[in-house]
């Protein structure tokens, strides 16, 4: 295989994304590193994640600058200190000026909880309620000077249900966060996606297929790829007939059988492939 990328992440605080491409990264074929954390604030508790898993984490704390321009300039530095070659913005809550993203064009990527070019900057949850749309999202995107812009590398299509709050809304939102994001980044570190005229290009069309994550509804192309784990399942089972496989929440499928059992299967889907981790059965 050959080298992994060696990933940058810039937070700000939770850092929940930040612990799925941890995550991520922990599985030996993974095609990225990550080799610094930095956060600009020094209680973010993204800090605390990365020291667990073992990385190194720095602060460049914003506070301590006179600029923008100066802010950038420290973080650039600890950037090529670290050998970084891709960064990922997770929960960063800053804007970078036009010299560093230009620095690191295509080579920045950012999550965003919305569909993007809807809903950008801050309170995007709120604002998608306030408007009323039915679905809402998360994208990954590479970085451009302009705030929660530039070219879109996966989106996932999210739900808003009744009687959703902001709060609940954002946590659903938040699990898509957690899928997508560690497939971009295998995307872009193995080179399966490119920038052309400010839209992504993808090496093959499968990849580009959006996530769609419904409480009713099956994702007909994320069910096709299940039904293949589904029916090695199925043979563990002496050959018991599968009647339905769909998706039951972020991470979990339900294959339902002939004869009325159905199986709970948590699915590890960090990457392209689907994987089976485990399940129980409930008659
Ligand atoms: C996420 O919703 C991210 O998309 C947004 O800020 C939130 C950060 O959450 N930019 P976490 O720090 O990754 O938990």
């Amino acid at each position: 295989m050959s080298a992994r990328k060696r990933v940058g992440v810039l937070i700000s605080g939770r850092g929940s994304n930040l612990q799925a491409l941890i995550d991520a990264c922990a599985k030996a074929d993974f095609p990225a590193e990550i080799v610094t954390v930095i956060s600009n604030r020094p209680d973010a508790y993204g800090l605390e994640r990365a020291r667990s898993a073992g990385i190194p984490a720095a602060v460049v704390d914003h506070k301590s600058y006179r600029s923008r321009e100066d802010f950038d300039a420290a973080l650039h530095a600890l950037l090529e200190e670290a050998d970084v070659e891709l960064i990922c913005n997770a929960g960063f809550m800053r804007l970078l000026t036009e010299g560093f993203t230009q620095a690191w064009r295509d080579c920045q990527l950012n999550i965003h909880p919305s569909l993007l070019p809807a809903f950008r900057g801050l309170h995007p949850h709120e604002r998608a309620l306030e408007a009323g749309v039915r679905i809402t999202g998360a994208t990954v995107h590479f970085v451009r000077h302009e705030m929660d812009a530039g070219p879109i590398i996966l989106q996932a299509a999210v739900p808003v249900l009744a009687g959703d709050t902001a709060e609940t809304l954002a946590a659903r939102v938040l699990e898509a966060e957690h899928l997508i994001y560690p497939r971009a980044l295998a995307l872009v570190a193995s080179g399966r996606v490119w920038v052309d005229g400010e839209i992504v290009r993808f090496a093959s069309d499968k990849l580009a297929l959006p996530v769609f994550l419904s409480a009713e509804q099956d994702n007909a192309s994320a069910s096709k790829d299940l039904s293949e784990e589904a029916s090695k399942i199925s043979d563990l089972l002496r050959g018991k007939a599968i009647k339905h496989v769909s998706r039951h929440r972020v991470g979990e499928i339900v294959i339902e059988f002939d004869d009325g059992t159905r199986l709970f299967v948590n699915v590890d889907s960090s990457d392209l492939d689907f994987s089976i981790t485990g399940g129980e059965i409930d008659n």
